[in-house]
C-alpha cells in the first residue's frame, strides 16, 4: 500500500476527535473521505499532511513513516475549500511561490509551472490576476499549487464547496482526470455523497470519529455495512420494530402495526428488535387494484415531487407513516388522492439487529 495510516488517534484536550482510524490507499486510487459536519474528515487529512499531530498512531507513505516528519518533508500538497490564493500575484507567480520555497533553479520551476498550466488549461491565463478570473479558473489555480510540487499525495479538503452545481459537476470529471493522469493518490473530503459517488474508487464514510467502512463505492451505496450508512448514502425508507415469524418460517419487521415482509436470508440477530432499510429508488409504487399480493403494502398517494430525472411519491400509510417510493412502471399513472400499493424485491432490503437494552 502507498499511504498506510494505522492506528491514528487524536485528541484535542479530552475530545477525541479521531479514535484508532486505519487506512490503506493504492497508489493509483481516488478515495473519498464521506462523513457529516464534525465527524473528523480534515482532522484525518491535517494529520496525513503533518498540520497536526496525532495523539496515537502512524503515517506511511511509499514504505516512508513521516508520522514525525514536517509538512513540506512530506511531498503531500493538499488544496483546500478557500482557494487561498494571493490576490496580488498572477496565476504563474501563484504557481511559482511554492517552488520558490522548495529552492529549485528558475529553469526548473519555469518547467514546471509549464506542465502544470498544461495539465489544468492555465497556458492561456498565465498573466491574469485571481480577481481577472472566473471561479472554477481559480479553483484550477488551487490545484496547480498542490499539483506543481509533483507531490506523492494530493490531499483535497471539500475544493468545489464554493462553487455552483454545474461547474462542480465539471470540476468533479476534471480532477478525476488529473489523479488519473498523474498516478498519485488523492484523498478528498466531501460531506456530498453524490461528488465522492462520482469520482472515487473507495469511499471511507466517517462518522464520529472513526471509520464505519471502507469499500468501493458500489458496496458503500448497494449493501451499507452498518445503519449509519444506510441512512447517510442515499435515501431509505427505514423500518423499526420486533421480528415476527409466520408458521412457514418467513420473517416480517411488526412496524407500527404494519407487517414488513423480510428475505429469507435477511439476518436478525435479536427477535425483540431489527430495523430494515430500502432504498426509495428500490421502493415501488403501483396502483392499488384491489388485489394487494403478498408482500405489498397499501396506502394512499399524498403527492408527487418531481425532481427532474424521477420523481418522488409520498405515500401515507394507515398507521401515520410515511413511505416514499421513485420506482415506478413507465404505464402506470397515479395521482394524490389515490390508494396505491407498495413493494420492493426483498433481497435489496438491509436489516440490522438492534442492540436491546436489558
Ligand atoms: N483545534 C481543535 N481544537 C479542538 N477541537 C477541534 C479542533 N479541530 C477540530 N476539532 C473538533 O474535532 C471534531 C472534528 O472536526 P473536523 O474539522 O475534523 O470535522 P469535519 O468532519 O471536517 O467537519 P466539516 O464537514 O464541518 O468540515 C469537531 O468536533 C471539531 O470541533
Ligand atoms: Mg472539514
Amino acid at each position: 500500500m502507498y499511504l498506510e495510516i494505522s492506528n491514528l488517534r487524536k485528541k484535542f484536550g479530552s475530545f477525541t476527535a479521531l479514535s484508532g482510524v486505519n487506512l490503506a490507499v493504492e497508489k493509483d486510487e481516488f478515495i473519498s473521505l464521506l462523513g457529516p459536519s464534525g465527524s473528523g474528515k480534515s482532522t484525518l487529512l491535517r494529520l496525513i499532511a503533518g498540520l497536526e499531530q496525532p495523539t496515537e498512531g502512524r503515517i506511511l507513505i511509499d514504505g516512508e513513516d513521516v508520522t514525525r516528519l514536517p509538512p513540506y518533508k512530506r511531498g503531500i500538497a493538499m488544496v483546500f475549500q478557500d482557494f487561498l490564493l494571493f490576490p496580488h500575484m498572477t496565476v504563474r507567480e501563484n504557481l511559482n511561490f511554492p517552488l520558490r520555497m522548495l529552492k529549485m533553479s528558475a529553469a526548473e520551476r519555469e518547467e514546471r509551472i509549464d506542465w502544470c498550466c498544461g495539465i489544468l488549461s492555465l497556458t492561456e491565463l498565465k498573466d491574469r490576476y485571481p480577481n481577472q478570473l472566473s471561479g472554477g479558473q481559480q479553483q484550477r489555480v488551487a490545484l496547480g499549487r498542490g499539483l506543481v510540487c509533483r507531490p506523492k499525495v494530493l490531499l483535497l479538503d471539500e475544493p468545489l464547496a464554493n462553487l455552483d452545481r454545474e461547474l462542480r459537476r465539471d470540476m468533479e470529471i476534471e480532477i478525476r482526470r488529473y489523479q488519473v493522469q498523474l498516478g498519485i493518490p488523492f484523498v478528498y473530503v466531501t460531506h456530498n455523497q453524490e461528488e465522492a459517488l462520482s469520482m472515487s474508487d473507495r469511499i471511507a464514510v466517517v462518522n464520529k470519529g472513526g471509520i464505519e467502512d471502507f469499500a468501493d463505492k458500489s458496496t458503500i451505496y448497494s449493501h451499507p455495512k452498518t445503519r449509519f450508512i444506510a441512512q447517510f448514502v442515499g435515501r431509505s425508507n427505514v423500518f423499526t420494530g420486533p421480528v415476527l415469524t409466520s408458521p412457514s418460517g418467513g420473517k416480517s419487521i411488526e412496524w407500527q402495526g404494519i407487517q414488513v415482509p423480510l428475505g429469507p436470508n435477511a439476518s436478525v440477530g435479536s427477535p425483540e428488535s431489527a430495523t430494515a432499510y430500502i432504498k426509495i429508488e428500490d421502493t415501488l409504487i403501483e396502483a392499488d387494484d384491489g388485489t394487494p399480493g403478498p408482500g405489498k403494502i397499501a396506502g394512499k398517494l399524498r403527492d408527487v415531487i418531481f425532481r427532474g430525472q424521477y420523481a418522488e411519491y409520498l405515500v401515507n400509510l394507515p398507521n401515520g407513516a410515511e413511505i416514499v417510493a421513485s420506482s415506478i412502471d413507465s404505464s402506470t399513472r397515479v395521482s394524490p388522492g389515490d390508494n396505491v400499493l407498495i413493494s420492493w424485491d426483498v433481497d435489496r432490503l438491509d436489516v440490522f439487529s438492534d442492540a436491546v437494552r436489558p
